[in-house]
Order: C-alpha cells, then sequence, then structure tokens
C-alpha cells in the first residue's frame, strides 16, 4: 500500500505522506501544504473530509455501523458497565479495577457540593430561560469559583478539574430544571450512584420520600452511556478549538453546551418530540411530514433523521428503541408518540429520497421518547444528552492538552472585493 499522496499544481508535484490508522482509515499529512506549495490550502465547509486530530478514544465506522471507546463495542458497555465507569474508560483509557473505579467515584462525590452564591446565578436567570442557556452559563461561572482549575500542567492538576466537573455539572443541570420549575434547588446525596443521584436532584421534592424506581435507573444509565463520546462531532469539535488557546476545561465545556444546544445536533432529540407532537395533533399522519422533508422549498426536516458519519444505521439508535420497547414493557406504559415514531421510521425507510441519501433514525431519534417516559420535560432533553456527552467533551479535551496540539486556526480562501480606494459620503 503506498505511504505517498501526489498533488500536481500548474505541472509541478508536491508529495505529502499517508497516514494509516488502527482500523487501516486512511488520511494525507497535509501540514507541509502552504509551505512547500507557497501558500495553497485545502478547503473544506464543515470538515465533511478533514480529519482536525489523531485520537485514540473513541472509533466510528460509518459504513458498518460500529462505535467503540477504547476499543470496547457500545452494545457491550451499555450492557455490561456503569455511566460512571464508562467514563473512567473514555477519560483515562481503561476500564478500572474495583479499587480505581471505588476512588474515582469516591473523589467525585467529595466535589459534589455547589457553592452557595451559584444559586444567586441560577436565580437571576427568568423562570422560562431554557436549561441549555443556563447550563452553559454556570459551566463558564464554575471557573470564578474554582480559579485554580484553569491550571492543568500537573497530573493531578488534570485530575482536580475532571472530578470537579464530573461531581457539578450534573448539579447545575438539575438546578436549571427546578428553576424552570419554580422548585428548591436540591443538593447532591453522596450515599446514592451517579445516576440515582441525578434522579433525585431532578425530582426529589421537600415534602415527601423520593422513591428511586431501578428500571428508570438502569434506563437512563444505558440512555446516557449511548452518549458519552462520538470522536469529532460539532460541540466535542468546539470544546477541542476553544480549549486549544488554553481557556480552562469549563469554560471550554459551557462552548460544547452551546454548541450541542443547536437543533441540527443535540437540539435534535427535543425538535424530534415537538415534530412526533405535532404530527399527533395533525391526527397521527406521517406521508404529510415527509413529503415536507423531501420538499427542497420547505425548511422542514425529519428531525432526529440523518448523520453525517453513519450512512447505514447509527447503531445507538437501535440500541434505544431496544431500551424503549424494553422501559414501555417494565413500566406497562403506552406513548402514543412511540407508535408514531415507529411508523415513521417504517414509512420513511422505504421512500426513495431517504434510501439515496442513506437517512434513517440517529442517536436524537427515541431518545426523547425514553426522557419523556422517565419524566424529563422536553426544554431538558438536550441537557440530559450534554450530561452523557460530558465525559466524552473532558476526555477530548485532556488528550488535546496532553498531546501538545497547536491553537486551532483554520485558514480561508478570501473571495471578497479586490482593493479600493475610500469614498467620502459625496462620492456614495
Ligand atoms: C447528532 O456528528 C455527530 O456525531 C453528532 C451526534 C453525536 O453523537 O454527537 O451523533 C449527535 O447531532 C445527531 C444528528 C441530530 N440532528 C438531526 O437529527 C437533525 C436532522 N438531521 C440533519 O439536519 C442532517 O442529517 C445532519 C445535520 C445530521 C447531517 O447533515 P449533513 O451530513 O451535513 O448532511 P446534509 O445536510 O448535507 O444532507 C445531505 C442530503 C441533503 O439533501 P440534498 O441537498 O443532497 O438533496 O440529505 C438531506 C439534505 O437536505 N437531509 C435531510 C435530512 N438530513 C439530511 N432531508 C430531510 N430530513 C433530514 N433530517
Amino acid at each position: 500500500m503506498s505511504d505517498k499522496a501526489i498533488l500536481e499544481i500548474d505541472g509541478k508535484k508536491y508529495e505529502f505522506p499517508i497516514i494509516r490508522g488502527t482500523e487501516n482509515e486512511v488520511a494525507i499529512d497535509v501540514k507541509a501544504l502552504r509551505t512547500v506549495t507557497g501558500g495553497v490550502i485545502t478547503l473544506d465547509p464543515g470538515f465533511k473530509n478533514t480529519g482536525s486530530c489523531s485520537s485514540t478514544i473513541t472509533f466510528l465506522d460509518g459504513e458498518k455501523g460500529i462505535l467503540r471507546h477504547r476499543g470496547y463495542a457500545i452494545e457491550e458497555l451499555t450492557k455490561k458497565a456503569s455511566f460512571l465507569e464508562v467514563a473512567y474508560l473514555i477519560i483515562f483509557g481503561e476500564l478500572p479495577t474495583k479499587e480505581e473505579f471505588a476512588k474515582f467515584d469516591n473523589d467525585v462525590k467529595k466535589e459534589s457540593l455547589v457553592n452557595e452564591e451559584m444559586k444567586e446565578i441560577v436565580n437571576g436567570f427568568p423562570k422560562n430561560a431554557h436549561p441549555m442557556g443556563m447550563v452553559s452559563a454556570l459551566t463558564s461561572a464554575l471557573t470564578a469559583f474554582n480559579p485554580k482549575s484553569v491550571y492543568v500542567g500537573t497530573e493531578d492538576e488534570m485530575y482536580k478539574a475532571i472530578v470537579i466537573l464530573l461531581a457539578k455539572f450534573p448539579v447545575l443541570a438539575a438546578w436549571s430544571h427546578r428553576r424552570n420549575k419554580g422548585l428548591p434547588l436540591n443538593y447532591a446525596d453522596n450515599s446514592l450512584d451517579y445516576i440515582s443521584n441525578i434522579m433525585q436532584m431532578l425530582f426529589k421534592l421537600p415534602t415527601e420520600e423520593y422513591k428511586m424506581n431501578p428500571i428508570a435507573v438502569k434506563a437512563m444509565d444505558e440512555l446516557l452511556i449511548l452518549h458519552e463520546d462520538h470522536e469529532q462531532n460539532c460541540s466535542t469539535s468546539t470544546v477541542r478549538i476553544s480549549g486549544s488557546s488554553h481557556v480552562g476545561l469549563f469554560a471550554s465545556v459551557a462552548t460544547g453546551v452551546s454548541a450541542l444546544w443547536g437543533e441540527l445536533h443535540g437540539g435534535a432529540n427535543q425538535a424530534v418530540l415537538e415534530m412526533l407532537e405535532a404530527i399527533k395533533e395533525d391526527g397521527g399522519g406521517v406521508e404529510k411530514f415527509i413529503a415536507r422533508a423531501k420538499d427542497k422549498n420547505d425548511p422542514f426536516r425529519l428531525m432526529g433523521f440523518g448523520h453525517r458519519v453513519y450512512k447505514n444505521f447509527d447503531p445507538r439508535a437501535r440500541i434505544i428503541k431496544e431500551a424503549c420497547d424494553e422501559l414501555f414493557e417494565d413500566l406497562d406504559l403506552n406513548d402514543p408518540v412511540l407508535e408514531i415514531a415507529k411508523h415513521l421510521e417504517q414509512v420513511a425507510l422505504k421512500d426513495e429520497y431517504f434510501i439515496k441519501r442513506k437517512l434513517f433514525p440517529n442517536v436524537d431519534f427515541y431518545s426523547g421518547i425514553i426522557y419523556r417516559a422517565l419524566g424529563i420535560p422536553v426544554e431538558m432533553f438536550t441537557v440530559m444528552f450534554a450530561i452523557g456527552r460530558l465525559p466524552g467533551w473532558i476526555a477530548q479535551w485532556k488528550e488535546m492538552r496532553e498531546n501538545h496540539e497547536p491553537i486551532g486556526r483554520p485558514r480561508q480562501l478570501y473571495v471578497g472585493e479586490p482593493l479600493r480606494a475610500f469614498k467620502e459620503y459625496s462620492e456614495r
């Protein structure tokens, strides 16, 4: 197999190294392109053909629908490990021993108290503020209360910043929900596991005992594992590039929360439920909505469908769909939007427009149905995605800093006005 790529420009040939990944992906190393060609660059809006980094964290195969974290298949991780155990794997590279996990779990719990003054920020938001906006602001504000976390020059400093964020982020996320509902802000409960603690912070009322439902905790744990990392998606790339300026971890993750909020990315899980509800309100027929999704003159898209990388199926969507059926059976639930979602999937997957463009359900298509079954309000769906994605953001940021990657600063192709003389008002 060749280890060189040859580029010819104006009759002159340039050679560039070919690098191969663990699974034989092939990349052309163009680091020297501008220098050796005297200024030529590549142009790739949306980076559909451009690798931003080499990474050892997650492997995706879009054609085969493969998702692995540090070499472990997502199907095994969701069935055999807990959310915090997978977080340890993604961040530190290996599945923890019992002792390593016990220490990690304890170190996170030791940081679960959030500075009381942060409640002033929460209460400063209008009640109807979108929780994603609150979580982004609160995550950035964490730096003010933990200023040393900006400096991660030693392993201990990096570890400390990581456990602080893993501990406090879900508290802030739960507080954004409680603010929306006008409810008192709960503290973390260190007697509980990571996911059970999130459930009690979201739902526990001061006036009665909160009854933990193990079936709901298991479904949430599995669902959030499916969100933990997804290589260089939009929000993770945002975390990496903002972190490359050496801003602190919390401020970088705050930028990732904002990027995830967009409806083309993590905001899709909220948009899917709103779409399914609209179909239900419209009588339940899906054909009209599929026709709109195909109409180039209509900005409507089938939310929860399509993916930049997966071109056959999103393995996470398959697992979530199965988890949906299991949860609804276990809890004896019935939600008409689940049937509408299944019908929409069946009709779309037989439609030439979707087949030709390789569009099918992604991770966001069924996840909202589970969140709703677990009592999560629709405006909190993307916050739950952010809680799930936090370990991946942390791991990718840590890898970027430990690899001493240069500050991210893409080039551009200027296509604006050539040089022109200034015009006085009288000449305009
Ligand atoms: C996530 O990257 C990640 O890994 C993301 C994520 C993660 O874990 O981090 O997996 C999470 O963000 C999942 C995606 C959630 N977003 C949605 O469900 C929103 C709906 N989907 C799309 O907007 C779209 O499919 C994207 C954004 C997901 C992917 O967009 P691409 O790769 O830029 O593809 P494209 O927009 O160029 O579409 C190619 C064609 C176009 O038609 P043509 O111009 O070729 O005729 O497919 C069409 C698009 O119009 N198309 C859709 C469609 N998605 C793409 N048409 C109707 N409905 C859709 N959902």
